[in-house]
């Protein structure tokens, strides 16, 4: 490819939580890739852009993944003040200098910018979201397509992965149906999971060819929880129950949209990828 470039400088924003620690593993494998925490200035409540920008030039930084975000979504519900300060207003105030200074940031969103009307949304469906985190990560991903000419935005459902992690879902469903507690899951919503593996795939597409543009990553089918734990309970060969519930059942949290379903037609026509299933991901869980 004429546009290729070789192996840029990669800097993850928010290395400590499950996206940054599997996307540091995996883009170390090939890349240049370091991290910057909370502690480093990156503190979105009260980040330091001097420190951002001084680490990017000392390093010669030229790709931004931006993973650090508030993502607990019933806590983003209880205090909207401090979901849009961390996933929007910090965001903007650290990355304002770098506007025009060549860097490319690739910014991680939800399926949750929709509202969960249509299955299997496209990248060009106008985001409506229903959730307060969903309307703050619409915020940021409007703010940056509008600042950065060569900006990605990669919106993902549950992240899977082969590797232990606590907010893998893999590990937590399996451990607790290896303890043989019983697991109420929902089977009246469905989503497209993506493994990790697909979304350093991914990353690594956009970097390779100079691409920018938003993107859906996610497995081919929609799965509801009930299915994602049948099917990790049959690779297991558990007997421990799993109830199924629906969303109303339960209350007291942000409601989740009934489609949690993206296509990701455009990311396999212009990153070239094709997507892990979910057996073929739980299958490597299990092998790992
Ligand atoms: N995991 C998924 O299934 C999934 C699905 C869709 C989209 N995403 C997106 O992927 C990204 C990463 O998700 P994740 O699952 O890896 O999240 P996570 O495990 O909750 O990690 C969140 C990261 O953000 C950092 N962070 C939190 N508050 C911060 C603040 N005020 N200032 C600076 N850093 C802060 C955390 O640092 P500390 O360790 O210091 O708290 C941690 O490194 C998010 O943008 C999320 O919206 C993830």
């Amino acid at each position: 490819m004429s546009n290729e470039v070789q192996n840029p400088k990669v800097l993850i924003l928010g290395g400590t939580g499950f996206l940054g620690t599997e996307l540091s593993r995996l883009l170390a494998l090939r890349h240049e890739v370091q991290v910057m925490n909370r502690a480093d200035g990156i503190d979105l409540e009260n980040p330091n852009p001097d420190s951002l920008r001084a680490y990017i030039q000392k390093n010669q930084i030229e790709v931004l993944l931006l993973v650090a975000a508030m993502t607990d979504v019933d806590l983003c519900l209880k205090d909207p003040m401090k979901s849009r300060q961390i996933n929007f207003l910090g965001y903007q105030k650290l990355l304002l200098p770098l506007v025009n200074s060549g860097i490319k940031p690739v910014l991680f969103s939800s399926n949750n910018v929709f509202s969960g009307v249509n299955a299997f949304s496209v990248e060009s469906e106008t985001p409506k979201p229903s959730m307060v985190y969903g309307q703050h990560k619409v915020e940021l991903e409007t703010w940056i397509t509008e600042n950065f000419s060569n900006g990605v935005v990669f919106r993902t459902a549950r992240i899977l992965s082969s590797s232990d992690h606590a907010k893998n879902p893999i590990s937590d469903l399996s451990r607790k149906l290896k303890a043989g507690i019983e697991l109420t899951l929902t089977s009246d919503r469905k989503l497209t999971p993506v493994s990790a593996k697909d979304v350093a795939s991914a990353v690594e597409a956009v970097l390779l060819c100079k691409l920018n543009g938003t993107f859906h990553l996610a497995m081919n089918a929609g799965y509801t929880w009930f299915e994602i734990g049948r099917a990790i309970k049959n690779k297991l060969g558990s007997s421990t129950v799993i109830h199924e519930s629906e969303s109303r059942d339960i209350t007291g949290r942000e409601i989740r949209p009934v489609n949690s379903t993206l296509s990701n037609q455009k990311a396999q026509q212009e990153l070239g990828l094709k997507f892990q299933s979910l057996d073929e991901v739980i299958e490597e869980y299990f092998k790992s």
